[in-house]
Protein backbone atom coordinates (compact mmCIF):
# COMPACT_ATOMS: atom_id res chain seq x y z
CA UNK A 1 0.00 0.00 0.00
CA UNK A 2 2.55 2.38 0.93
CA UNK A 3 4.76 1.33 -2.15
CA UNK A 4 1.96 2.20 -4.30
CA UNK A 5 1.38 5.11 -2.54
CA UNK A 6 5.24 6.15 -2.92
CA UNK A 7 5.08 5.67 -6.36
CA UNK A 8 2.15 7.76 -7.90
CA UNK A 9 3.58 10.65 -5.57
CA UNK A 10 6.68 10.00 -8.02
CA UNK A 11 4.42 9.55 -10.92
CA UNK A 12 2.93 13.18 -10.06
CA UNK A 13 6.37 14.75 -9.10
CA UNK A 14 7.28 13.53 -12.79
CA UNK A 15 3.83 14.77 -14.00
CA UNK A 16 4.57 18.24 -12.40
CA UNK A 17 8.83 18.35 -13.60
CA UNK A 18 7.40 17.65 -16.92
CA UNK A 19 4.67 19.98 -16.99
CA UNK A 20 7.30 23.04 -15.00
CA UNK A 21 9.94 22.27 -18.16
CA UNK A 22 7.29 22.57 -20.55
CA UNK A 23 5.84 25.44 -19.49
CA UNK A 24 9.40 27.36 -19.36
CA UNK A 25 11.49 29.47 -18.73
CA UNK A 26 11.34 31.46 -15.78
CA UNK A 27 10.98 30.33 -12.07
CA UNK A 28 11.37 27.13 -9.72
CA UNK A 29 9.60 24.23 -9.42
CA UNK A 30 7.07 24.93 -6.46
CA UNK A 31 3.85 23.92 -7.10
CA UNK A 32 2.10 27.54 -7.39
CA UNK A 33 5.21 28.64 -9.44
CA UNK A 34 4.41 31.77 -11.66
CA UNK A 35 5.12 32.76 -15.22
CA UNK A 36 5.00 36.16 -16.33
CA UNK A 37 2.17 37.44 -19.05
CA UNK A 38 4.44 38.32 -21.83
CA UNK A 39 6.16 35.02 -21.45
CA UNK A 40 2.47 33.40 -21.62
CA UNK A 41 2.06 35.71 -24.50
CA UNK A 42 5.25 34.80 -26.53
CA UNK A 43 5.02 30.83 -26.17
CA UNK A 44 1.08 31.27 -27.13
CA UNK A 45 1.11 33.68 -30.10
CA UNK A 46 4.58 35.08 -30.98
CA UNK A 47 7.10 32.90 -31.00
CA UNK A 48 8.30 30.45 -33.20
CA UNK A 49 5.98 27.09 -32.92
CA UNK A 50 3.86 29.12 -30.13
CA UNK A 51 0.87 27.47 -29.53
CA UNK A 52 -1.75 28.80 -31.78
CA UNK A 53 -0.03 28.14 -34.60
CA UNK A 54 1.32 24.77 -33.63
CA UNK A 55 -2.12 23.20 -32.39
CA UNK A 56 -3.75 24.35 -35.40
CA UNK A 57 -0.99 22.80 -37.78
CA UNK A 58 -1.13 19.43 -35.86
CA UNK A 59 -4.96 19.89 -36.41
CA UNK A 60 -5.19 20.42 -39.75
CA UNK A 61 -2.64 17.69 -40.52
CA UNK A 62 -5.04 15.03 -38.55
CA UNK A 63 -2.39 14.83 -36.09
CA UNK A 64 -4.48 14.55 -32.81
CA UNK A 65 -2.48 13.13 -30.46
CA UNK A 66 0.31 15.69 -30.99
CA UNK A 67 -2.28 18.41 -31.34
CA UNK A 68 -3.72 17.28 -27.74
CA UNK A 69 -1.07 16.95 -26.13
CA UNK A 70 -0.22 21.00 -26.87
CA UNK A 71 -3.75 21.99 -26.18
CA UNK A 72 -3.31 20.74 -23.04
CA UNK A 73 0.44 22.44 -22.20
CA UNK A 74 -1.08 25.54 -23.52
CA UNK A 75 -3.96 25.30 -21.05
CA UNK A 76 -1.83 24.54 -18.26
CA UNK A 77 0.44 27.59 -19.53
CA UNK A 78 -2.79 29.67 -19.58
CA UNK A 79 -3.70 28.97 -16.37
CA UNK A 80 -0.96 30.56 -14.89
CA UNK A 81 -1.65 34.16 -16.19
CA UNK A 82 -4.47 35.21 -13.53
CA UNK A 83 -1.56 34.68 -11.24
CA UNK A 84 -0.09 38.31 -12.29
CA UNK A 85 -1.02 41.12 -11.99
CA UNK A 86 -2.40 43.42 -15.04
CA UNK A 87 -0.11 46.24 -16.23
CA UNK A 88 -3.29 48.65 -15.69
CA UNK A 89 -6.75 48.56 -14.93
CA UNK A 90 -9.42 46.76 -12.78
CA UNK A 91 -8.93 43.88 -10.71
CA UNK A 92 -11.73 42.30 -11.58
CA UNK A 93 -12.10 42.49 -14.49
CA UNK A 94 -8.52 41.16 -15.03
CA UNK A 95 -10.14 38.21 -13.41
CA UNK A 96 -12.77 37.87 -15.80
CA UNK A 97 -10.48 37.71 -19.12
CA UNK A 98 -8.16 34.94 -17.07
CA UNK A 99 -10.98 33.23 -16.92
CA UNK A 100 -12.24 33.37 -20.39
CA UNK A 101 -8.73 32.91 -21.44
CA UNK A 102 -8.67 29.20 -19.72
CA UNK A 103 -12.27 28.81 -20.90
CA UNK A 104 -10.96 28.96 -24.49
CA UNK A 105 -7.84 27.27 -24.14
CA UNK A 106 -9.64 24.26 -22.38
CA UNK A 107 -12.43 24.87 -25.73
CA UNK A 108 -9.49 23.81 -27.52
CA UNK A 109 -8.29 20.97 -25.37
CA UNK A 110 -12.07 19.50 -26.51
CA UNK A 111 -11.94 20.36 -29.60
CA UNK A 112 -8.60 18.29 -30.43
CA UNK A 113 -10.37 15.69 -28.03
CA UNK A 114 -13.23 15.41 -30.34
CA UNK A 115 -10.68 15.48 -33.64
CA UNK A 116 -12.81 18.65 -34.97
CA UNK A 117 -10.74 20.89 -37.07
CA UNK A 118 -12.80 23.33 -37.66
CA UNK A 119 -13.51 23.77 -33.90
CA UNK A 120 -10.21 24.19 -33.23
CA UNK A 121 -9.83 26.93 -35.62
CA UNK A 122 -12.86 28.46 -33.83
CA UNK A 123 -12.31 28.72 -30.70
CA UNK A 124 -8.60 29.56 -31.05
CA UNK A 125 -9.98 32.79 -32.97
CA UNK A 126 -12.18 33.23 -29.83
CA UNK A 127 -9.40 34.93 -28.09
CA UNK A 128 -10.02 38.35 -26.95
CA UNK A 129 -7.24 40.46 -27.83
CA UNK A 130 -8.14 43.51 -28.30
CA UNK A 131 -10.47 43.67 -25.01
CA UNK A 132 -8.03 42.44 -22.74
CA UNK A 133 -5.20 44.82 -24.07
CA UNK A 134 -6.63 47.79 -24.06
CA UNK A 135 -7.65 47.42 -20.61
CA UNK A 136 -5.29 45.88 -18.91
CA UNK A 137 -1.99 45.53 -20.90
C1 LIG B 1 -6.24 37.92 -20.54
C2 LIG B 1 -5.81 39.12 -21.24
C3 LIG B 1 -5.11 38.97 -22.56
C4 LIG B 1 -5.59 38.33 -23.68
C5 LIG B 1 -6.92 37.63 -23.87
C6 LIG B 1 -4.55 38.47 -24.68
N1 LIG B 1 -3.48 39.15 -24.17
FE1 LIG B 1 -1.72 39.53 -25.15
N2 LIG B 1 -1.04 40.56 -23.53
C7 LIG B 1 -1.73 40.76 -22.34
C8 LIG B 1 -0.94 41.59 -21.45
C9 LIG B 1 -1.34 42.04 -20.05
C10 LIG B 1 0.26 41.87 -22.14
C11 LIG B 1 1.45 42.70 -21.64
C12 LIG B 1 2.50 41.76 -21.04
C13 LIG B 1 3.68 42.50 -20.45
O1 LIG B 1 3.60 42.89 -19.28
O2 LIG B 1 4.67 42.68 -21.17
C14 LIG B 1 0.17 41.20 -23.44
C15 LIG B 1 1.19 41.19 -24.39
C16 LIG B 1 1.11 40.56 -25.61
C17 LIG B 1 2.19 40.48 -26.58
C18 LIG B 1 3.59 41.03 -26.38
C19 LIG B 1 4.45 39.95 -25.73
C20 LIG B 1 5.90 40.38 -25.59
O3 LIG B 1 6.28 40.73 -24.47
O4 LIG B 1 6.61 40.35 -26.59
C21 LIG B 1 1.73 39.80 -27.65
C22 LIG B 1 2.47 39.44 -28.93
C23 LIG B 1 0.35 39.45 -27.38
N3 LIG B 1 0.01 39.90 -26.12
C24 LIG B 1 -0.47 38.79 -28.27
C25 LIG B 1 -1.78 38.44 -28.00
C26 LIG B 1 -2.68 37.87 -28.97
C27 LIG B 1 -2.33 37.60 -30.43
C28 LIG B 1 -3.86 37.63 -28.33
C29 LIG B 1 -5.13 37.04 -28.88
C30 LIG B 1 -5.03 35.92 -29.80
C31 LIG B 1 -3.69 38.07 -26.94
N4 LIG B 1 -2.43 38.56 -26.79
C32 LIG B 1 -4.66 37.96 -25.98
C33 LIG B 1 -2.98 40.25 -22.04
C34 LIG B 1 -3.79 39.50 -22.89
Amino acid sequence: MVRKALKVTFAGAIGLLALVVAVGSTGTAAEDKTVDTSTIMKKSFKDKNNYSAAVKAAAKDGKWEDATKLAKEWAALGAALGKNKPNKGEAKGWEEQCAKFVDTTKAIVKACEDKDAKAVNKSAGAFNCAGCHKAHR
